[in-house]
């Protein structure tokens, strides 16, 4: 059997006595959503040391859990902290646990992070929903023996980011007064923040905002045939748009902020999926 593939169902093996449903909604949390769960109707959580051979994220601000519980009435699998390219895992690892949640059965994933605004309209705080993505800065986490089990050696990448979901989160968002920006997501390895020539390069492609995690997830999810969505909160002004140098603890903070809103516009549109 494919080694990878073999890594995710040892992954469940592991664990599979413990979860507590079915769910419906694989929720992963970027910076800000840290504490989302607060907000839900928690049955359980795994940490994630607790999963053979499971990748530990070391990020400050990126401690690792799956947190089981019900928005509304919606089985949800929450993802407290994200596993980095940029921290030196092997890609393979930094999608399994997106592999691993669709193996507990989750249909949907709802991608959350923190971004750098390229777009010049946007401001730090705002929320965009992300319509489409560039990743070709990013290792492609298909790369290797296709794992037939998960989908099709070339998948068809015409519309990765659910119409329907996107729909029903900007209807979540006009309800609650909430302004959503709409734009295309560009991931970069990271760690260091991207040059100011870097940021006009990739305005020139068409990217709104930017960031180091969230397309290779949505890559591989796409190639389960899960349903995707996700929504970017705007922490800062890319490198070179403002005079600002660009410090974690800044981005860190921002999103903190935003945190309030940003809780209720994924719970509001959770509980209309
Ligand atoms: N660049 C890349 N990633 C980020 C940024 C940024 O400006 N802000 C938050 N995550």
């Amino acid at each position: 059997m494919n080694q990878i593939y073999q890594k995710v169902l040892d992954c469940y093996e592991s664990i599979k006595e413990r979860i507590p449903f079915t769910p419906k909604v694989a929720l992963v949390l970027g910076s800000g959503l840290g504490n989302y769960a607060d907000t839900m109707d928690v049955k359980a959580e795994i940490d994630y040391s607790e999963v053979k051979d499971f990748p530990v994220s070391t990020v400050p601000g990126h401690a690792g859990k799956f947190i089981f519980g019900y928005v509304g009435d919606v089985p949800v699998v929450c993802m407290k902290g994200r596993v980095h390219y940029y921290e030196g895992y092997p890609i393979s690892d930094v999608v399994l646990p997106v592999r691993l949640m669709k193996m507990m059965g989750a249909e949907i994933l709802f991608l959350t992070n923190a971004s750098g605004g390229i777009n010049p309209s946007f401001g730090a705080g705002d929320f965009m929903l992300i319509e489409d993505h560039i990743s070709c800065f990013a290792p492609n986490p298909l790369i290797g023996a296709n794992i037939d089990e998960f989908g099709v050696r070339f998948p068809d990448m015409s519309t990765v980011y659910d119409k329907e979901l996107q729909d029903k989160i900007k209807q979540a968002a006009h309800v609650n007064s909430i302004d959503l920006k709409k734009g295309i997501y560009v991931q970069l390895t990271g760690p260091s923040f991207e040059s100011p020539a870097e940021i006009k390069m990739l305005r020139t492609l068409g990217a709104d905002a930017v960031g180091m995690s969230t397309v290779v997830e949505a890559i591989v999810a796409n190639h389960m045939g899960m349903k995707i969505c996700g929504i970017s909160c705007v922490a800062n002004l890319a490198a070179g748009m403002t005079e600002n140098p660009l410090t974690h603890e800044e981005v860190q903070a921002a999103a903190d902020e935003a945190a309030p809103l940003f809780k209720k516009l994924v719970t509001e549109s959770i509980i209309s999926f």
